[in-house]
């Protein structure tokens, strides 16, 4: 089955064209085409996505990127051989979600294809799909972890899905990104962070030293799977007043003593998740998950807990639109994703 997919669910815009085949234990993905503009040196003037101007590049560049994954695929652009659109409904920034639910129909009335609308966090889920090795066990623990969610999924099948664990406020990426511009670092600031961090490992001669600052983890006790972020960003904006001029040391120390406190309690909810629901699988999906320091906690738990640890693919941790194909894919597997007749845009939808 051939599945042209579309995401512009917040800065990229991506389009990839994938040929999809086996069932779901062991399905393949092959790339026919793949396309993705990148809007964040527009966004990185102003510290973040703006919605409205997120809109506007999506609309300038959707066509450009249909048109070079349709060369790249050797498509006809009037006729091209695929067998249904899927587009990302939400969740996401309801503007820019527009734009490519309407250029999906668009195509579907020209093309006379169906369209199956996709969830962005089920994209960011089954991203790991993309190369697998062996079949997945259930009960399996997803931890998404991007710019807009942060979030422990409980799944008992490909369609059984439950939100256990959610962010209270902000998400992971969003704090990582807001502590990088209180340290004078453009967004969308998680890697450098997350580099400044290890070169300060590296310089204490041990990756078990810790920062000499110490953040608060909010919420690391309580007795459920959720999160809280806004915290840690105050108490970094306060460290940050405090201390005045900054040296790059600093902020080193800084960036590492905020990683160990944005990535802790995430390892530790993951690890109580997969004890208490016994489960085989941990899956980790969403831009964060790029994270070594939680890449290495979370090979702990794997190594401790003997489940099988699933990763996606560098290139797929971020935004794109091979993961809006894989998760069109297992929903259309599972039956639970069906071609509509008008999409909605929904910028809090659900898992
Ligand atoms: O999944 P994603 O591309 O977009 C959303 O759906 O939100 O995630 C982007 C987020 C950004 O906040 C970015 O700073 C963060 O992922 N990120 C990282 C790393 N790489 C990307 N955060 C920490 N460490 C990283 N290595
Ligand atoms: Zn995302």
């Amino acid at each position: 089955m051939r599945i042209l997919a579309i995401e512009t669910s917040c800065d990229e815009t991506a389009i990839a064209i994938l040929e999809c085949g086996g069932e779901l234990l062991s399905p393949s993905f092959r790339v026919l085409g793949n396309t993705l503009l990148s809007q964040i040196h527009i966004h990185k003037e102003y510290g973040g996505v703006f919605p409205m101007l997120a809109k506007r590049e999506h609309l300038k560049n959707l066509p450009i990127v249909l048109a070079e994954t349709l060369k790249e695929a050797g498509e006809d652009p009037e006729n091209p051989d695929i067998d249904i659109i899927a587009v990302t409904a939400g969740p996401g920034l309801e503007p820019a979600l527009w734009t490519g639910i309407a250029f999906a129909e668009e195509l579907a009335e020209k093309w006379r294809k169906p369209v199956i609308p996709v969830n962005h966090m089920e994209g960011h889920l089954f991203s790991f799909l993309f190369k697998q090795a062996e079949p997945i066990r259930f009960p399996a623990i997803a931890l998404l972890v991007s710019g807009g969610h942060t979030e422990l999924v409980l799944l008992d099948g490909f369609d059984k899905l439950k939100v256990i664990g959610q962010t209270r406020d902000d998400a992971v990426g969003e704090a990582f990104d807001k502590a990088a511009r209180l340290l004078g670092f453009p967004y969308p600031g998680g890697p450098k962070i997350s580099e400044l961090a290890g070169i300060a490992r590296k310089r204490s001669g041990s990756t078990l030293r810790k920062s000499p600052f110490l953040f608060p983890r909010p919420m690391l006790n309580t007795n459920d799977y959720d999160f809280s972020y806004s915290g840690l960003k105050t108490a970094v904006l306060y460290a940050v007043k405090k201390l005045g001029e900054l040296d790059m040391e600093t902020k080193e120390d800084l960036a590492q003593a905020f990683e160990e406190a944005a990535i802790e309690p995430l390892v530790l909810k993951t690890r109580r998740a997969l004890e208490e629901h016994g489960a085989q699988t941990l899956i980790v999906g969403g831009g964060v998950s790029a994270n070594r320091y939680l890449q290495t906690g979370l090979a702990v738990l794997r190594d401790e807990l003997g489940v099988d640890l699933r990763l996606p693919l560098p290139d797929l941790t971020t935004d794109n639109a091979l993961m809006i194909g894989i998760a069109a894919y297992v929903g259309i597997l599972t039956g639970r994703s069906k071609p509509a007749e008008a999409i909605t845009a929904r910028g809090n939808l659900p898992l």
